[in-house]
């Protein structure tokens, strides 16, 4: 069992790599140039070197803020690349998982988000990304699109190392408190995409439906209360810890406007694959430890 994982070199794809594989599956994760989603030739190439029977997309433009001064861009990898990826999908009849986010709602719902809620991005990022699920519903039968929220892993840039990082330089972090959402451990996902990966082709679940699902990290926290678990943590191994204290998104403006509720209700995941990812604090502990214990062994700074 071959699975095709764009996007190799980012925080999903790597932990995808490190993930529980079954005896005899194969994790075949590619960076650009090799394949590059904006480029439908290198996709087409990258089919016929490893003939995949799954096909990943953890690909994409991620850089929020940035993505509101370079919309263009960002929808031309997440959205037209996203498409020519299904696509060649479907031409192969090879079924696709493709990540999404919890940007695409606007964060005015008091209740966590399903997946048949009414979208509306309030930012550049959020409407690629939505265009992007668009595409890939429209040009590939077989998909499922994951939507997911707040990663963090030992890998690239994410929450969790800018926390460590910062503690090492200052003693004071101000961080916002009143955007509610499912941080989301990459190596939980990456379990948890391999597990569905397990009921289509193991089990041979025809019963689940293609379409949408959300699947994030379990149970719901604003930034303020992540960061202080970050340095509960840090604190008992020893890392850097900071005092931190929190303000309201008002006080610390970025150019992106982000939701200030995107909770997502992964019920639908659980209902179909029998699927819920750990606690995020559980999962906050793993991470840091790691960090940590990666400081430790290595000259890698935070
Ligand atoms: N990070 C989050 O908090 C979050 C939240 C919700 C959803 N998601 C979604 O989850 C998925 C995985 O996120 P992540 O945090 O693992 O992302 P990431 O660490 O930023 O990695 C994204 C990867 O995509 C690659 N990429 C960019 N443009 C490409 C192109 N044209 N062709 C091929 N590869 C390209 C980048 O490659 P280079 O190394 O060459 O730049 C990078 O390695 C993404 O779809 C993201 O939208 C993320």
């Amino acid at each position: 069992m071959k699975i095709l994982v764009t996007g190799a070199n980012g925080q999903l794809a790597r932990s995808l790599a490190d993930a529980d594989l079954p005896e005899n599956w194969q994790i075949h994760a590619l960076a650009r140039p090799q394949i590059d989603l904006v480029i439908p030739e290198t996709i087409s190439k990258s089919f016929d070197q490893v003939e995949p029977h799954l096909v990943i997309n953890t690909a994409a433009y991620t850089d929020v803020n940035k993505a509101e001064t370079e919309e263009e861009l960002a929808h031309k990898i997440n959205a037209v690349g996203a498409g020519n990826l299904a696509q060649v999908c479907e031409r192969h009849n090879v079924p696709l998982i493709h990540i999404s986010t919890d940007y695409v709602f606007d964060g005015g719902k008091k209740n966590p988000y399903k997946e048949d809620d009414p979208v509306a991005p309030t930012s550049a990022y959020g409407r690629t990304k939505l265009a992007g699920e668009q595409r890939v519903a429209d040009a590939c039968d077989q998909h499922f699109i994951l939507r997911t929220a707040w990663i963090y892993s030992p890998f690239g840039k994410n929450f969790v190392k800018t926390m460590l990082g910062l503690a090492a330089t200052r003693d004071d972090i101000n961080v916002v408190d009143d955007q509610f959402g499912n941080p989301t451990y990459a190596l939980d996902l990456a379990n948890c995409i391999v597990a569905m990966g397990k009921q289509i082709f193991q089990n041979r679940r025809e019963d689940i439906p293609w379409g949408i699902y959300h699947a994030a990290g379990t149970g719901d926290a604003n930034w303020y209360d992540v960061a202080c678990e970050i340095f509960i943590q840090s604190k008992q191994l020893g890392g850097p810890t900071a005092q931190i204290h929190p303000i309201s998104s008002r006080e610390y403006p970025g150019p992106a406007q982000r939701p200030a509720n995107s909770r997502l209700d992964c019920n639908k995941f659980d209902k179909y694959f029998g699927l819920r990812l750990p606690a995020w604090q559980a999962s906050i502990a793993k991470c840091v430890g790691q960090i940590c214990n990666d400081n430790t062994r290595t000259t890698d700074k935070l």
